[in-house]
């Protein structure tokens, strides 16, 4: 859980910046959407050392790798706790949990479900909602002009932000960085900094568009 969790976040930073080109111009934005897709004439990211177009399938297939590894492990995790719990009638102390470590199961369902219709939208049926793929920005602005539709995202980046604040937080724990309690405050804050950044670097841009400034 931790190594794809980790993953998955350096992945969501990667993204954010990425999105963060269309303050810009959608020249830039497109010509970064395409380069990563290995279809600009430079041959795109990573060539000569992958052939062109190659980057992003790797990517792809490491990135669901991870999904299915961390729904796996969370899955296992679950089942391994209910067999421990045991008998249902046994008084059950709720212990001092945040709000987020409380919501991680039910909030990674939920993000799974926002992905889904995050990748119909943008990669499955791309222009689904308005745009097409070829100019990327029109997809992004033809999604974003509609107030429901960042409605949506801000309700959703919510929920995945908490995960990863506490995902953060858990993952480097679970690989032995949680030692003493002032690593244990260098990583909430840390893990705070990320969750933040993550929400203001995403959620700017679907506002810019949605009030004219892009
Ligand atoms: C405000 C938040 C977000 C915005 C504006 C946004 C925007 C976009 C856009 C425009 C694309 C298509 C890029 C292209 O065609 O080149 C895309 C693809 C994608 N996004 Fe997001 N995204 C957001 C949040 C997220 C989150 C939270 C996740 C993961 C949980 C995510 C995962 C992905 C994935 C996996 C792809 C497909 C990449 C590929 O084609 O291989 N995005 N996003």
């Amino acid at each position: 859980m931790a190594v794809t969790g980790l993953i998955m976040i350096a992945f969501l930073l990667m993204h954010m910046y990425g999105n963060l080109k269309l303050f810009l111009g959608p020249e830039a934005f497109d010509h970064y959407a395409h380069w990563l897709k290995g279809a600009t004439e430079d041959g795109g990211i990573l060539y000569p050392v992958l052939p062109a177009g190659w980057f992003i399938w790797i990517f792809r297939f490491v990135l669901v790798l991870s999904v299915i590894l961390h729904i796996w492990s969370a899955a296992s995790l679950v089942l391994a706790t209910r067999a421990r719990q045991g008998d249902k009638y046994v008084t059950r102390k709720t212990k001092a949990q945040t709000y987020s470590a409380r919501t991680m199961r039910w909030g990674g369902v939920i993000i799974a479900v926002f992905l889904v219709f995050h990748l119909i939208q943008f990669t499955i049926i791309p222009g689904s909602f308005g745009g097409n793929a070829d100019e990327p920005h029109t997809m992004v602005v033809a999604g974003f002009e509609q107030w429901w539709m960042v409605a949506l995202y801000a309700v959703a980046m919510v929920l995945v932000v908490m995960h990863v604040r506490h995902g953060f937080w858990s993952a480097f724990t679970t690989l032995g960085g949680n030692t003493s309690s002032r690593a244990a405050s260098v990583l909430n804050g840390l893990a705070w900094i990320v969750a933040v950044v993550l929400y203001v670097g995403f959620m700017i841009m679907p506002l810019a568009v949605l009030f004219g400034v892009i």
